[in-house]
């Protein structure tokens, strides 16, 4: 049976069925974020580090933080969470490239979804910075060819991600050049109940896709705030994904 907070995502769920997430850097802010959204819809997730000690320590803090979820959250090095049937890379953007070509054996034939961005705050200016291939997620499927990489979840907060309590609703931008990478990142973001998934094309989306972070983090900086993406006008398409119910708070 299908943990109640996922059971509007139903219809995707029977699509792709990625059993267990690995992420990669997966000990900061926006991994334990994403991993407790996950695993609260009985997903497991492995938190990837440098240190596999300090992972385990951070998995076992975010399962003790909520004693009334069954969270099959652990802890681990980067090589052992790439082995995971999906794969996240949520390092800063300028580990992503470096910490990709040290796994990349073990990601060939894998979904690896890329949420960095490559931002440079400058006083209280947020800005984008354009890498060489012209994402970070362009870098990272040249650093791993045999991965499938997609790039998504670049404007949630992980503040948010990180507290059950808070309520999430948020359209997912999800980019890739390979189809199966798109309707697997879907899937997975629309898990989380309140994610709506939105197939936003190839992965040269993720130039702007990323950009644009910039712009959003600028004004969570001048509102103190943690807004995120919603896009207006698809409501009520049949051809747009449903949006996962939110659960009452
Ligand atoms: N924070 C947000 O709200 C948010 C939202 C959307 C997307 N993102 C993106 O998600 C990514 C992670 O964000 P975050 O705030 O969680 O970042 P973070 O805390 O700065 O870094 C995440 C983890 O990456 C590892 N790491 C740090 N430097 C590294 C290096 N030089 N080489 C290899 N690994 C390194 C660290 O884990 P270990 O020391 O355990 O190895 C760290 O805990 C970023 O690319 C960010 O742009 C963030």
């Amino acid at each position: 049976m299908l943990h109640p907070r996922v059971a509007g995502a139903r219809w995707l769920c029977a699509k792709v069925s990625p059993v267990n997430v690995g992420i990669l850097g997966g000990t900061g802010p926006l991994g334990r974020g994403l991993a407790l959204r996950l695993a609260a819809t009985g997903t497991s997730v492995v938190l990837g580090s440098r240190d596999p000690e300090r992972a385990a320590v951070m998995a076992a803090e975010v399962v003790a933080a909520w004693p009334g979820e069954t969270l099959a959250i652990d802890g681990a090095g980067n090589a052992a969470a790439a082995a995971a049937d999906v794969v996240v890379m949520a390092t800063p953007w300028e580990a992503a490239v470096p910490t990709m070509r040290d796994i990349a054996e073990h990601v060939a034939g894998k979904v690896v979804i890329c949420v960095a961005n490559a931002l440079v705050r400058e006083g209280s200016d947020m800005l984008a910075l354009i890498p060489p291939r012209g994402s970070v997620a362009a870098s990272v499927a040249a650093a791993a060819p045999g991965a499938l990489v997609a790039a998504a979840g670049h404007h949630l907060p992980a503040a948010v991600l990180g507290d059950l309590d808070r309520r999430l609703v948020a359209d997912v931008l999800v980019c890739s050049d390979h189809p199966e990478a798109t309707a697997t990142t879907m899937a997975l973001v629309a898990r989380i109940p309140g994610l709506r998934p939105l197939d936003a094309g190839g992965l040269a989306s993720a130039a702007a896709i990323e950009a644009f972070t910039a712009v959003l983090v600028g004004l969570n900086i001048r509102y103190k705030a943690h807004s995120t993406l919603g896009l207006a006008g698809l409501d009520g398409n049949s051809r747009v994904p449903l949006r996962t119910e939110v659960p009452e708070l």
